[in-house]
């Protein structure tokens, strides 16, 4: 078996009452805020920089250079916005942390809050989890009662609200602009970049907006250390990372591992393929990410690893298909779900996400010709790069890795459909 699981934000996740401020407190909680008041703000953002943090909601972007755009004085309001909305099929890992742990959540948007001058803290929650909601809820009271939150906490003079908002389950409101403007309660859709949130957000005002895994990561960095951080991972891509594996495994659920584990590795944790049928295709990070196949399974699943092999790490959303799925019929359903999501606000993808999605359909059905296949790539080709926001990016990958690596797939399903239409028409037959 390997060592490989390093439970630094799952540690407390199977203990007793693990999401109450009581159980919190025992085992550590609430214990890296006392200190990170005493510092300066910008040491904290110096200290999140060196620790090499990376966003954990797909992009991977440094969180403290991020923090480090935020305007250093206080003239106008600042804000922290924590995304919570989680829609990226087969992502299981905010939700289950903010169950399991809230306070580690709070804990760190008060650290981090504090560290870029914000007085105001959001958390934008998919409305589809009330019980995530509740809890949560639940934990900000607590927060409040304990002087963690509120007026001068733990007597720094250091002021912060948090608000817990609930979204309407609408995938594109995961996306950090049109979650601004979700927020701010207009039809969520992305805005035009520059200007970027820290110059301009939430109301127009300097605005970061981290992932929760990102946020609760700090914590542990305050008390752990930048080396400490730096100890689990690779070079670019340190720390421990929360991977959700689903699918046909023995035992889908979160492993926390550090980022370069490689799907070998995460498969032995999660007890091998499901009745021992053979790994077929499998996403590393999402379904916005292109797949990988039984080629991939020693990829390191860090940033450069994956990109490196031709994917992307995306949000370690590991949904793993054995033999017995058909690559067109998954391809087909994750193209569905971009057409039902896709916000409409630009052409390349309102448009290319439909045609797309009836295209497979039509070939799935077995109606499909060769033609098609030739038609769905130069769709994707017209989609990927034209799209005003990631959403349309991240509709083609399955689409163009799918035909990458399984086109026999494809052309049986026409190969199929030609077989049909040569054969002799029965009607009339004997007479
Ligand atoms: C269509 C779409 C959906 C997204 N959904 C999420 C999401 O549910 N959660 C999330 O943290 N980031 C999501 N993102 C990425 C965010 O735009 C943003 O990069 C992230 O919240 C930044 O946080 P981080 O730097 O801590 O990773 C999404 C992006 C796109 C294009
Ligand atoms: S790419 Fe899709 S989701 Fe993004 S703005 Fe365009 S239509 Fe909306």
């Amino acid at each position: 078996m390997t060592d490989k699981l390093t439970p630094v934000l799952t540690k407390r996740w199977l203990s007793p009452n693990s999401w109450t401020l009581h159980t919190y407190e025992q085992l550590e909680g609430y214990t890296a805020l006392p200190k990170a008041l005493r510092a300066e703000p910008e040491q904290l953002v110096q200290l999140v920089k060196d620790s090499g943090l990376r966003g954990r909601g797909g992009a991977g972007f440094p969180a403290g250079v991020k923090w480090g755009f935020m305007p250093p004085n206080e003239d106008k309001p600042h804000y922290l916005v924590i995304n919570a909305d989680e829609g990226e099929p087969g992502t299981c890992k905010d939700i289950p942390l903010m169950m399991a742990d809230p306070h580690s959540l709070i804990e760190g948007c008060v650290i981090a809050s504090y560290a870029m001058r914000a007085h105001h803290c959001f958390i934008y929650v998919r409305g589809e989890v009330p019980h995530c909601i509740r809890r949560l809820n639940a934990a900000v009271r607590e927060a409040y009662q304990a002087g963690y939150l509120g007026t001068n906490i733990l007597g720094s003079g250091f002021d912060l609200d948090i608000v817990v908002h609930a979204g309407a389950g609408a995938y594109i409101c995961g996306e950090e602009t049109a979650l601004l403007d979700s927020l701010e309660g207009r039809r969520g859709q992305p805005r035009l970049k520059p200007p970027f949130p820290a110059a301009a957000g939430l109301y127009g005002q300097p605005t970061t907006v981290n992932n929760v895994e990102t946020i609760a990561s700090v914590p542990y960095i305050v008390n752990g250390g930048s080396d400490w951080f730096r100890g689990m991972g690779t070079e670019k891509s340190p720390g421990p990372k929360i991977f959700s594996i689903s699918g046909h495994v023995e035992k889908p659920g979160q492993y926390e591992a550090p980022l370069g584990t490689t799907l070998r590795e995460l498969l032995e944790l999660a007890g091998g393929m499901k009745d021992g049928i053979p790994l077929k295709f499998w996403t590393p990070g999402g379904s916005s990410t292109p797949l990988f196949t039984a080629e991939h399974l020693d990829v390191p699943l860090d940033f450069e690893g994956a990109a490196e092999a031709g994917s992307m790490l995306g949000t370690t959303a590991l949904q793993i298909f054995n033999e017995t799925v058909s690559v067109p019929w998954a391809v087909m359903k994750w193209t569905q779900f971009y057409e039902h999501e896709s916000c409409g606000k630009c052409t390349p993808c309102r448009e290319g996400t439909y045609w797309l999605a009836q295209i497979l359909e039509r070939m799935v059905d077995g109606r499909g010709t060769e033609e098609d296949i030739d038609t769905l790539l130069d769709v994707c080709d017209n989609v990927l790069g034209r799209s005003f926001c990631a959403l349309g990016d991240g509709a083609v990958s399955p689409i163009t890795s799918g035909i990458k690596y399984f086109k026999d797939e494809f052309l049986a399903l026409c190969e199929q459909n030609r077989a049909r239409n040569s054969e002799p028409a029965l009607a009339g037959a004997g007479s």
